[in-house]
């Protein structure tokens, strides 16, 4: 991609002394052969490919409800609730973060909370003391309806809505995303009259933050959701074309899995933007659900950079050697922050009139040179600037490339059998009928 257009690009120079020669361009048919079976519905989950095509197949009734919803929300709430856990609230999350929005106030909206993502009561009371006495809504989001997390914090966000607005108004106040047809949360939707969106069948709860999930939340807090779906569309698009090279999906998912074959088993997501930390988590969720199942699976890990090179920073230059790690950057912030031309005697007058992107930038590179000296591959992946059409397009580029890497490693990229094991013993010592 170039000029106006241009979204996201991927280098991997960084990367290629580390694997044997043409290795890439050896994976090239079996990556391939692997998206035109996602696209034609073949192969290990292929009941969970709605994803695929959701940012062009959404109607437009369907967006207009979501718009129509959203904009009741803002006229009468002061503060949002998105109750969920996992692929159910991470991804609107990330994008609120990432751009900045819901954080309250005038024309941002409703203040966003996010509940039910633990089962933490410290930080459940917090968030009713933070609802306080100002108007409220509560978006309740589970696609199986039977989540621990979240139906314990939407017992005790409805009791509140309750106490504050009587029964009536409190199921006009509460709005659930869930199944069409199935689990508790939908029947609960349909006896008490509650607002719902639907979950697609087809569409797992980590592939879920283009769907009402993901959106309305990120209505609700005012983020232009057709700019997302648009940036969605735009790398879709990209990502259909063959080979390696014009295709950053299928580069990323080549290299990060070349590597892994190389016993580079974790991969680190780094950021020198704190507002993507939020990102990582959704990016380790995605990845970490996907891929990590039979005995296989690159561990996905996350830093904060130059936060963390006061940390692990020590690690990773000069620790145990099965790190790849993979830069994701922005290379325009706004606004631009310019070091003060101040006098004072701390050696750093060289720096004086040079924006701190700039010098965060140059922070990147020169990590970037060290940890490749230091024996890591190194992948970077650049956005040109945080929006809403950027960020839905690096949401489709690495839903799409985590796709083809758990079909590349022979798991099926849709289920997640691991998560059940803890819920069955928890379940017993909870005494569960
Ligand atoms: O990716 C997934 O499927 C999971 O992370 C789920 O999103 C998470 O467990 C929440 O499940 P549910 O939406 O059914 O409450």
């Amino acid at each position: 991609m170039s000029g106006e257009d241009e979204i996201l690009e991927i280098d991997i120079a960084g990367a290629e002394a580390f694997l044997p020669p043409d290795e890439l361009l050896r994976l090239a048919p079996a990556i391939e052969a692997i998206a035109a079976d996602l696209h034609a519905g073949r192969g290990p989950g292929s009941d969970f490919l709605g994803w695929l095509n959701w940012p062009v197949e959404i109607t437009a009734a369907q967006f207009q409800d979501l718009q129509d919803s959203a904009r009741r929300a803002r006229s009468d709430s002061a503060v949002y609730v998105v109750i969920g856990i996992g692929g159910s609230y991470l991804g609107a999350r990330a994008v609120l973060d990432a751009l900045g929005a819901g954080r309250g106030g005038q024309e941002d909206g409703p203040e966003m909370l996010f509940a039910g993502t633990n089962l933490c009561s410290a930080a459940t009371t917090r968030l009713l003391e933070r609802v306080g006495m100002r108007e409220v809504r509560v978006c309740v989001i589970s696609k199986s309806g039977t989540t621990l997390e979240p139906a314990l914090a939407f017992r005790l966000f409805r009791s509140l809505l309750t106490e504050r607005y009587g029964e009536r108004e409190a199921a006009s106040r509460i709005t659930a995303i869930t199944d069409a047809r199935r689990g508790a949360l939908h029947r609960m939707a349909e006896s008490e009259g509650f607002e719902t969106f639907v979950i697609p069948d087809d569409v797992g709860g980590r592939f879920s933050v283009l769907t009402p999930v993901g959106l309305l939340p990120l209505a609700v807090a005012g983020v232009d959701i057709r700019e997302l779906l648009r940036g969605a569309a735009a790398m879709r698009e990209e990502c259909l074309n063959p080979g390696l090279k014009a295709n950053p999906a299928h580069l990323y998912a080549a290299t990060r899995f070349a590597l892994y074959e190389q016993d580079f088993t974790t991969e680190i997501l780094s950021t020198y933007h704190s507002y993507l930390v939020t990102l990582q988590e959704w990016w380790k969720q995605l990845f970490g659900e996907s891929e990590g199942k039979a005995g296989k699976g690159i561990f996905p890990a996350s830093t904060l950079f130059t936060t963390d090179l006061h940390s692990l920073g020590q690690y990773i230059q000069d620790g145990r050697r099965q790190l790849q790690e993979t830069f994701l950057c922005v290379r325009r912030s706004v606004p631009a922050l310019v070091v003060p031309d101040i006098s004072a005697d701390d050696g750093l007058d060289y720096l004086a009139g040079r924006s701190l992107d700039e010098i965060n930038w140059l922070a990147y590179e020169g990590t970037r040179k060290a940890h490749r000296a230091g024996g890591v591959p190194c992948v970077s992946i650049e956005i040109p600037r945080l929006t809403a059409f950027n960020v839905g397009a690096l949401i489709y580029f690495f839903e799409k490339a985590v796709a083809i890497g758990g079909r590349l490693l022979g798991v099926n990229p849709f289920d997640q059998p691991g998560v059940e094991a803890y819920k069955k013993e928890m379940f017993r010592l909870l005494g569960k009928p």
